[in-house]
């Protein structure tokens, strides 16, 4: 039986912890292996959701199907920034203070080889909003097609159940979107703030055209599970699609980013991505973390 890591399917959790860990200089493989070892007895799929990067791999001598480093999209009219990491956790919580404590458990085991890269606080705003008022995931595919769209099937034990995770970290302005009026607002997304819908007026640049699944050949669906995020002064979006392959999140992010016909997605105008990173997120067994496609 497939197993899979829980949370990527479950609905947004109230609160979440997004860390990202880059690997120390002296890294080895046998420290790594150990940390790795240690991290799977914390890593329960659901509270955890764990992602491993390119480089950590390539350090291990691995090679999982598909699995490479973001690194950007050629002709894009927009600064997309490449940021690889060696881990991803997903903390998922309905407690704040749990947060805290599954951070430091993680911190400790990874402590010798590992180096805290990114530490997203963020959170889930009112039925699952954008802090730019408007609601996110409406488009999201739902239970065998969630499944189907997320999770890698047929290719072996150790393989199937797991999925492949496009993370990028996005910094609102909220001055340039208060500047506009909700009718523009909505021009920027193609639905309206004030019921969800969408509508056939908005312009080529309105995100949902920029982005419809259907649209794209083959056809490009994630499941999205992306959190607003804040830091002092600061707040956005952390955007987070699960599928199968990069090929669906790239197909969109080229037509977002204008490379496909010029037009740069509306969300631009007021939002910009600051970070880019890919991750395997393996599958489970019986026994937890099937970490087994590592030989451990
Ligand atoms: C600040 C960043 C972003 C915000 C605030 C945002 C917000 C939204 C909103 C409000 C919707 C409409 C409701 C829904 O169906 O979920 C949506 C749809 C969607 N977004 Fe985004 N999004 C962001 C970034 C991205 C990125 C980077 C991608 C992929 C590269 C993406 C892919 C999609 C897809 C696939 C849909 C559904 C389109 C459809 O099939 O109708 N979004 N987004």
């Amino acid at each position: 039986m497939v197993l899979i890591q829980k949370g990527i399917l479950q609905p947004l959790p109230q609160h979440a912890s997004f860390l990202s860990f880059s690997l120390k200089p002296d890294a080895d493989a046998p420290a790594v292996r150990v940390a790795l070892s240690a991290l799977r007895g914390l890593v329960d799929g659901e509270r955890i959701v764990l992602g491993i990067g390119s480089t950590l791999l390539q350090l291990l001598d691995v090679q999982i199907a598909g699995v490479h480093d973001f690194s950007g999209i050629p002709g894009s009219r927009v600064p997309l920034p490449v940021t690889p990491a060696a881990l991803w956790c997903w903390c998922r919580e309905s407690e704040r203070g749990e947060l805290v404590h599954q951070m430091r458990r993680i911190l400790q085991v990874l402590a010798g080889s590992f180096e805290l890269q990114q530490a997203v606080d963020a959170f889930k705003y009112a039925s699952g909003r954008d802090l730019s008022g408007y609601e996110d995931g409406t488009e999201n595919p739902q239970d065998q097609e969630a499944f189907a769209a997320a999770f890698v099937q047929g290719q072996g034990q150790g393989l199937d159940g797991g999925s492949l995770v496009a993370v990028q970290h996005w910094l609102h302005n909220f001055a340039s979107l208060d500047a506009m009026s909700e009718r523009q607002q909505d021009d920027l997304i193609g639905r309206h703030k004030s019921d969800n819908q969408e509508f056939d007026e908005a312009p080529p640049s309105a995100h949902v055209k920029r982005t419809a699944q259907e649209s794209f050949s083959p056809e490009a669906f994630v499941l999205r599970r992306s959190m607003p995020w804040a830091e002092r002064e600061k707040a956005g979006f952390h955007f987070v699609a699960f599928a199968t392959s990069f090929y669906p999140f790239e197909a969109q992010l080229r037509r977002m980013s204008g490379a496909e016909d010029g037009i740069v997605d509306g969300l631009f105008s007021f939002t910009k991505p600051v970070s880019g990173s890919y991750f395997w997120c393996p599958p489970m067994c019986e026994a937890g973390l099937d970490l087994s496609a590592l030989d451990l």
